[in-house]
């Protein structure tokens, strides 16, 4: 983590004194990038803290493995040859893309680490269907992937594999035999939770000198409404110029937020706490489309806020956010959650969603009470 802040800080006090605009634009590229692993870090910290929720979606696994090798080919040395085979048209799975697409990296650069030494390194993936009984691997209490047909992904590398002695120890969290500072040792522990969570399992076939295969087995879904992970994670839904009135008690956190929904053409009106939210409200409740909070704040907190501006306008659009993923909101009635860190394209997406649904109108042509819908909780357990 320290590694990517340290590149973060570093290139922000270059791009202070960057000269040319390309130059600036390069290096806003690497702060973005090592801004997003830093991300996918404290989400493999979480989950293996069993501190996030899952948040499922209907997607097909062939695009999740297809982008896990393209992201795994840059960072794996050329010589180092990588097979991908996709028996079938559609896999189909009711799963969270990202956290599936850390379980394959990390695996592949398992794998590259294992071949440093091998002459003809090769890693071979395999994704097909399967009926076979595989679950003779790691596999969650309440696997759904044993009966029936199910995806199967393996991950083949001709590396120097694992020794039987330590095979059993590979998932333990923190187990790692690399050198100190390369390896932290939660790859596959996460990779596991991450499985069982996703009700699979998981295998390993290895022994000295004769390489290592992964297997990962995934209960598969009916395939409703798929929707292309790449569509999902790069396509803005930009805002009509409504008002949002955003909420967060760090000054940094509430600019950088003011900017990006300013971005993504919105008007904000920004506080940092509660009450002053309250008041604000208070006066401006015709015009504030929808409030955006913090959770934890000192003071009065976002959940309390918001109650007390839900008491005014009941049907009001709120978006709870939060670096914790397991706190109880209690507005009761509807709300929505995103955990921090967000990115733009997500946020914009879910902005219109819930502005759509709601129906962003005025208070005054609404009727008190305004409509139920089911809650959404946020993320937990
Ligand atoms: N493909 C492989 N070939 C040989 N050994 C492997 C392979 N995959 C995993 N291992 C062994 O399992 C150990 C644990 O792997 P894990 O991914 O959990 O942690 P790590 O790779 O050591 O560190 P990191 O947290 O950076 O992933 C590795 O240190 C290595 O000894
Ligand atoms: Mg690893």
């Amino acid at each position: 983590m320290n590694n990517f802040l340290a590149g973060i800080m570093g290139r922000s006090y270059i791009g202070k004194n960057a000269r040319s605009l390309d130059k600036a634009k390069r290096l806003f590229a690497s702060i973005e990038a090592d801004g997003n692993k830093a991300a996918a870090l404290v989400n493999e910290l979480m989950i293996f803290s069993r501190d996030i929720s899952i948040d499922e979606h209907h997607c097909d696994a062939r695009d999740i493995v297809t982008t896990a090798v393209k992201t795994a080919r840059l960072a794996i040395p050329e010589n180092i040859e990588i097979s991908l085979r996709i028996d079938g048209d559609e896999f189909p799975v009711f799963a969270n893309a990202g956290q599936i697409e850390q379980v394959i990296l990390n695996m592949i650069y398992n794998a590259r680490d294992a071949l440093a030494e091998t002459p003809a390194p090769h890693i071979d993936i395999r994704l097909r269907k399967t009926r076979q009984a595989l679950c003779t691997g790691r596999r969650s209490p309440d696997c759904a992937a044993c009966d029936g047909e199910k995806l199967l992904l393996t991950i083949s590398d001709n590396g120097h594999g694992i020794p039987a002695d330590i095979q059993g120890r590979i998932f333990e969290p923190f187990y790692t035999t690399k050198q100190p500072g390369t390896g932290t040792g939660l790859g596959l522990s996460t990779a596991f939770q991450t499985v069982q969570r996703h009700h699979g399992s998981i295998f390993v076939e290895s022994g000295p000198g004769q390489g290592t295969r992964f297997g990962i087995c995934l209960p598969l879904s009916d395939g409703a409404a798929i929707v292309p992970d790449e569509e999902r994670s790069t396509q803005i839904q930009p805002g009509q110029q409504e008002t949002i009135l955003l909420i967060d008690d760090d000054p940094s956190l509430l600019c950088v937020s003011t900017e990006v929904l300013q971005e993504l053409n919105y008007r904000v009106t920004g506080t940092g706490n509660g009450r002053e939210a309250l008041e604000i409200f208070r006066r401006r409740q015709h015009e504030i489309a929808l409030v955006m909070t913090d959770i934890v704040m000192p003071g009065m907190n976002g959940d309390a806020a918001v109650r007390e501006m839900k008491k005014i306008r009941p049907d009001l659009p709120v978006i709870f956010t939060s670096g914790y993923s397991d706190i109880e909101i209690d507005t009761g009635v509807s709300t929505r959650f995103v955990r921090k860190p967000f990115h733009a394209a997500e946020l914009s997406r879910l902005l219109r969603e819930v502005l759509r649904q709601e129906g962003a109108s005025p208070p005054a042509s609404q009727p008190a009470g305004g409509r139920q819908r089911n809650p959404v909780r946020p993320p937990s357990d």
